[in-house]
């Protein structure tokens, strides 16, 4: 059946069925191909993308800055600071500005319901980047990274270990469910993810043969694991708990022992990025250095390992991001 997303929102997973989010990837891996073969088509040309940003970002933002370039379109960064947006303009009004001059929006910001809120009156698509709730653009690069490194999605063991109630738990949880993984949280109690979610995660994994486990213990979280990944202990807006969260997470950190304790010599390690691995090179560190840390989420030794593969997953960013901007602006390839 060919698969046609064209005018589609990208606001969570929960919206694609199995074989769409497949469907990307896969269009992800083509380009990726095409990008690497100095193949250049500029499906995109003449389309004006805007970038709405109420948090900061590396990856998110040059990741659609130079997919839209390499298609031919024009990407215009709007900081919140920068526009009406916000202060003196409603979230409606703006999107129906932005609708009436752009062909599609990126919004990463707070609340979820912001980016609802836009793809509601925007009239083209709007792609979440990043809320509170959910990042799904990133978990299309993830399994794009697993599916390179392991050749498959079906089966894998993938354990998340750390902040089980953020963003990228709740999109990874989603997308572990959809594409039949083996999907562990592996977190203290606090911090399992709301289990409304975790009801629906695991009524999508009885469909697709996969599996959503929660558990404190790490052990037994992480025995088996294909993949380990992890994310920062406090998320953007919520800095203010970091000392609690250290108190909370330090015994979770991912390192060698960890990795040694998958039982596995090809487990891979993962990470959206950025990542607090090396207290001495990374912002905040004398805050961080207050607590007596080397690191945080992943000790510098496993992050600067083979088995980890935080490189391709950033690359990927571009690859799937342009796959999403290609496939819901209707210039995807045929035949992908
Ligand atoms: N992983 C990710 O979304 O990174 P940025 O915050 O730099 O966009
Ligand atoms: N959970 C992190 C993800 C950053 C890409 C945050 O929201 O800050």
């Amino acid at each position: 059946m060919r698969i046609n997303l064209e005018g589609r929102h990208f606001l969570t997973l929960l919206d694609y069925r199995p074989e769409e989010i497949l469907y990307l990837t896969d269009l992800a891996e083509r380009l990726k191909k095409e990008k690497q073969d100095g193949h250049f088509p500029q499906r995109l040309k003449h389309k004006n993308i805007a970038l709405l940003f109420e948090k900061n970002s590396t990856r998110t933002r040059c990741a659609f800055t130079v997919a839209a370039a390499d298609e031919g379109a024009h990407p215009e960064f709007l900081g919140k600071n920068d526009i009406q947006f916000g202060t003196k303009e409603s979230v409606a009004d703006t999107a129906r500005v932005l609708g009436r001059m752009f062909d599609g929006i990126q919004f990463r910001g707070f609340q979820h319901r912001t980016v609802e809120e836009l793809a509601k009156h925007a009239g083209v698509p709007v792609w979440n980047g990043l809320t509170d709730l959910y990042h799904p653009t990133q978990i299309l690069a993830d399994l794009l990274t697993i599916q390179e490194n392991k050749g498959k999605l079906k089966g894998i063991a993938l354990a998340y270990v750390g902040d089980g109630q953020n963003n990228m738990a709740n999109s990874l949880m989603i997308g572990a469910a959809k594409t039949g993984m083996d999907f562990r949280i592996v977190a203290p109690f606090s911090l399992f993810p709301q289990e409304e979610l975790v009801t629906k995660a695991r009524k999508i994994a009885a469909e697709s043969g996969g599996r959503v486990h929660l558990t404190e213990n790490i052990d037994e979280g992480v025995r088996n694991a294909d993949v380990i990944y992890t994310d920062v202990w406090v998320s953007m807006g919520a800095e203010e708990m970091l000392g609690k969260r250290i108190e909370l997470l330090r015994p979770y950190q991912v390192n060698r022992g960890m990795m040694e304790k998958t039982g596995k010599h090809d487990t891979i390690f993962m990470h959206c990025l950025p990542a607090f691995h090396d207290i001495n090179t990374g912002t905040g560190a004398k805050v961080y250095r207050q607590y007596g840390l080397d690191s945080m989420e992943v000790s510098d030794e496993v992050f600067e390992s083979p088995a980890s593969k935080v490189w391709d997953e950033a690359e990927n960013r571009m690859h799937t991001i342009k796959a999403v901007m290609l496939a819901t602006m209707g210039g995807a390839p045929a035949g992908a």
